[in-house]
């Protein structure tokens, strides 16, 4: 089945991902593109309503993006937020009056037309403005519907054309009111809303059974949700010609590789697991450069997976739990984002594996997965379970890498997560790591002086991964994890607690 989609042109706003995931929520599909894409892919993708985002341009600037006219000629409803707004504005025949600085704070606005687009809302409430640009005069057809203090134009509607403009951010949690708003969007729109998990699983059940039509599929599982439901959803769609590989590198958490094994084991699923441990230690000896590790890996993975392929002579597929925001932040939808980190898997494939790749997960993002995962009966613990990065350890293991350090960061993170666990804080936190400082300091223990390394202890709360906060922890909790990791693990004096957020941390710190 064909979803309808919201297209949304993407102007370099921070929040851009925001309202594609606030319109998926309230079921509709939306697709994120660049701002300046040509009016014939725009009629190619026949959405059912455009949005035009914000951005860090002023429209005055030279060389601000630009929006393709035809955008206002499809006949389809269009809603411009902040940037968007001014472009609407300006290309529709209206004035938009410059200013020097951007900036965003909470703002009471009062609604002066409730009909319609601020429907069952209040009329005083408060927004998150966006303070820019601002809109002079509206074009023709255009009425004002809300204003503050300082905005005339804070919100204009063409209730012919279906056209919204917003001066402020519906998409933020500092709007509350703004998923109303967005709601009535969609209904301008017409929208069916059929964008469900069970629909979702549907669709890509029937996708892979016409895209892998023969062949075996090599589908690399890690224990993570991701990676599980692509595996399902493949046995779903061609039962057993999916071959489920389990890479144990060497570099998992304690156990993990014989939990992973078990869980799929409960499935009715039968890993097929390859100890590559000897090859990613070989292959990282006296590695110490982050990016050089993560290539390394990439690589290793790559010789692994092609081994295994080479086993079967029909192996025509590589399946990966590739999910949207990768695609996004990787394909350059933005244009300008830097390289942070090469994660593993993107970046594409050799040729020389001959193998296609399957993406199913590739327009989701990771809550829509978990959903998906729920739909497809997967265990709680299953889906619910923090991400955990397939270069693993060895970008948790600052500095190079020896067994001996694993085993340490091993055994102090299984009590990280026991303690986490044991107070019931699992589901709360987004994801919990720990991280071996090559750094030594001095302790005391009984009567003796100790000289050994500082662990890092990380925990983040985020929705999408992109963006996080470092968690607050019951005090309580820390001293029981800080008591039994020096305690308990030999070769650690020290706990430290990271308190940076995403930006300008990572999660991961290499
Ligand atoms: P960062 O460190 O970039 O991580 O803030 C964001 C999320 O991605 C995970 N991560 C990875 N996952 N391969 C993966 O499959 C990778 O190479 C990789 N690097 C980071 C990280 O654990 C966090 O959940």
């Amino acid at each position: 089945m064909q979803h309808e989609i919201i297209l949304i042109l993407d102007f370099g706003s921070q929040y851009t991902q925001l309202i594609a995931r606030r319109l998926r929520e309230l079921g509709v599909k939306t697709v994120i593109e660049r701002g300046d894409l040509s009016g014939e892919h725009i009629r190619g993708a026949a959405p059912i309503a455009i949005v035009l985002s914000g951005g860090p341009a002023s429209v005055f600037e030279e060389g601000a993006p630009q929006v393709d006219p035809a955008v206002f000629e499809l006949g389809i409803p269009v809603l411009g937020i902040c940037y968007g707004l001014h472009l609407m504005a300006r290309d529709l025949g209206g004035d938009v009056r410059s200013s020097a600085r951007r900036e965003y704070g909470l703002a009471e606005l009062e609604v002066v037309q409730q009909d319609s687009f601020f429907d069952g809302t209040p009329r005083q409430q408060r927004v998150w403005m966006s303070h820019g640009d601002l809109v002079e005069r509206m074009p023709e057809g255009f009425e004002v519907l809300a204003q503050t203090v300082t905005t005339k134009v804070a919100a204009m509607f063409d209730r012919a054309r279906r056209f919204v403009g917003l001066q402020f951010h519906p998409e933020v949690r500092h709007t509350p009111h703004g998923t109303t708003m967005l709601e009535h969007f969609i209904t301008l729109a017409g929208a069916k809303r059929d964008w469900n998990p069970a629909a979702i699983r549907h669709d890509l059940v029937a996708e892979l059974e016409t895209k892998v039509a023969e062949g075996k599929v090599i589908c690399g599982v890690s224990g993570g949700v991701d990676s599980s439901v692509t595996a399902v959803l493949l046995r779903e769609a061609i039962g057993d010609r999916v071959v489920p590989i389990f890479v144990d590198t060497g570099l998992l958490r304690k156990d993990e590789g014989d939990a992973v094994e078990r869980s799929f084991a409960d499935f009715g699923f039968h890993l097929d697991r390859v100890d590559a441990s000897e090859r990613f230690f070989n292959a990282l000896a006296g590695v110490g450069d982050p990016e050089e590790k993560r290539k390394i890996i990439g690589r290793e993975f790559v010789e692994v997976f092609e081994a295994e392929a080479a086993r079967f002579s029909d192996a025509r597929y590589l399946a990966q739990g590739t999910l949207y925001p990768d695609v996004i932040e990787s394909s350059g939808v933005r244009g300008t984002a830097a390289v942070i980190k090469t994660h593993h898997n993107v970046g594409g494939l050799p040729d020389r594996l001959g193998l296609d790749l399957v993406e199913p997960l590739r327009d989701l993002f990771k809550d829509e997965v978990r959903r998906v995962g729920e739909e497809l009966g997967l265990p709680h613990d299953f889906v619910w379970r923090h991400p955990f990065p397939g270069p693993g350890l060895a970008v948790r293991i600052l500095g190079a890498i020896e067994p001996g350090r694993v085993r340490t960061l091993q055994a102090a993170d299984a009590i990280v997560i026991e303690e986490i666990r044991s107070a019931g804080l699992y589901d709360e936190i987004s994801q919990a790591l720990c991280v071996l400082l090559p750094v030594k300091s001095v302790g005391v223990m009984g009567d003796s002086r100790t000289y050994e390394n500082v662990l890092a202890l990380r925990a983040v709360t985020t929705t999408d991964f992109m963006t996080a906060d470092w968690y607050r922890f019951p005090p309580e909790v820390l001293d029981r994890i800080a008591r039994r990791v020096v305690n308990e693990v030999a070769g650690i004096n020290r706990v430290v607690y990271d308190v940076t957020s995403k930006p300008p941390g990572t999660i991961e710190w290499e």
